[in-house]
């Protein structure tokens, strides 16, 4: 057996069939996977990746494997790994995985460890853990990366920073960044898995409630949306004047937070910054209101201080419910530990919205391998006519045709003399 840390390595056919489920509907990604194992342009290649071990990773991992990748993988946070996903592709794909859904730090960063261990030649991230522990702890083995991945906002915004201040010590591609990933992936999965974990963790009616949707980027432009459709009243806080202008002419109503802590019901943050929910707010929110952060790390809600305020320890009241007594006599209900709700209460997005995110990974590890050599240390994103291929290889695995421009309509296009 190889090695691996996994919670029950029984639950293999459990996960082998989410795995079958999931890969049934990413057509873009099978797709790929037929070239890959046509041309194999991953062969030998070493690759760690720190992504969330969930079926559609397993999909795209099964897929990295096929290309000739020689791959581990450990989870990108504590509270999202699949465990019988997890056990499959141990048991079931020879892929080493270091994942325990509810691990603990100390385990989180063991498992990073592992699969730093692996040597690798790529890294994957999710929200730039892996690389920020090669750039702090280990360092002598960066000279072996030759490039890496990112699949998130919160993690270009790291890399971009490093980048700035010169420390990133190879090339690393903003899988984010892509169209086909962050119009997509962000907006409508990031909408639809939201309302999911937290339907799932509270089953509450969001009809008629006050939604409170902390930032307004792609996510919580999806949010937002998807509440609206759900029958909640919603409010956008920003911080941004343009995205705040779009929030209230795409229909919502825009408040500064501390306004909107006394009116909200439910709130949620997808800002990528700390302490977005503070305890000004905490304070002065309503008996029984809801708090669910779906941005990439725990730190968006302030709980140290709803601990400081709070009567007591919480009451786990529903699974990924805490429910904390302020001393106010209110009650606040925390979900997920405010980790990211739609991966802790939910399965994350759905299948068909991470065939585009993860083609791009799968074309953007075929690309940096050809191209790292010709980079510098920076950020980069996918070419565009790779983007575009995706969305036409998506659009084809739904049956939708398009028009194309006749070439009297391409050559207008191109020239500048036609006017009235
Ligand atoms: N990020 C958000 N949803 C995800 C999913 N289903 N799988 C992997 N990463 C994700």
């Amino acid at each position: 057996m190889i090695e691996h840390d996994v919670k029950d390595l029984n639950l293999a056919t459990a996960g082998r069939y989410k795995i079958e489920w999931a890969e049934s509907q990413m057509p873009v990604l099978q797709l790929i996977r037929e070239r890959f194992s046509k041309e194999r342009p991953l062969a030998g290649l070493k690759i760690s990746a720190c992504l969330h071990v969930t079926s559609e990773t397993a999909a795209l991992a099964r897929t990295m494997q096929v290309g000739g990748a020689d791959l581990v993988l450990c989870a990108s946070n504590p509270l999202s790994t699949q465990d019988e996903v997890a056990a499959s592709l141990v048991a079931n794909d020879e892929i080493p995985v270091y994942a325990i859904k509810g691990e603990d730090n100390e385990t989180y960063y063991r498992h990073l460890n592992a699969a730093l261990d692996h040597h690798p030649h790529m890294t994957m991230d999710d929200g730039c853990d892996l690389v920020s522990v090669l750039h702090k702890e280990r360092k002598n083995q960066i000279s072996e990366v030759l490039a890496g991945t990112e699949e998130t906002t919160t993690g270009v915004i790291r890399l971009r920073a490093m980048a700035k201040e010169k420390v990133l010590r190879y090339p690393v591609l903003a899988v984010n960044d892509s169209m086909t990933k962050h119009f997509f992936d962000n907006r409508y999965g990031t909408g639809q898995s939201t309302v999911d974990g937290i339907v799932r963790a509270t089953n509450i009616l969001l009809a008629g409630r006050t939604f409170v949707v902390c930032g307004y980027g792609w996510c919580g432009r999806g949010l937002a949306s998807r509440a609206r459709g759900m029958g909640a009243q919603v409010v956008v806080t920003e911080v941004d004047p343009l995205k705040a202008l779009e929030a209230l002419m795409d229909g919502f109503q825009v408040l500064p937070l501390s306004e909107a802590s006394s009116h909200g019901d439910i709130f949620v943050t997808v800002t990528g910054d700390k302490n977005v929910i503070d305890a000004s707010h905490m304070q002065a929110m309503k008996d029984g209101a809801v708090l669910a952060n779906s941005g990439h790390f725990n730190s968006e809600i302030n709980i140290p201080a709803l601990e400081s305020m709070s009567k007591g320890e919480p009451r786990q009241i529903r699974p990924f419910v805490q429910q904390y007594t302020l001393e106010n006599g209110r009650h606040l209900n925390l979900l997920g530990e405010g980790r990211l709700i739609n991966l802790a209460a939910a399965e994350g997005h759905p299948a068909a919205v991470m065939d585009m995110s993860f083609a791009n990974q799968a074309l953007g590890l075929e690309f940096m391998r050809a191209n790292a050599k010709t980079l510098e240390n920076d950020v980069y994103t996918i070419p565009e006519a790779i983007d575009r291929e995706i969305a036409r290889l998506k659009l084809d695995s739904m049956g939708v045709k398009i028009d194309t421009l006749t070439s009297e309509q391409a050559a207008y296009l191109a020239s500048w003399q036609e006017g009235t």
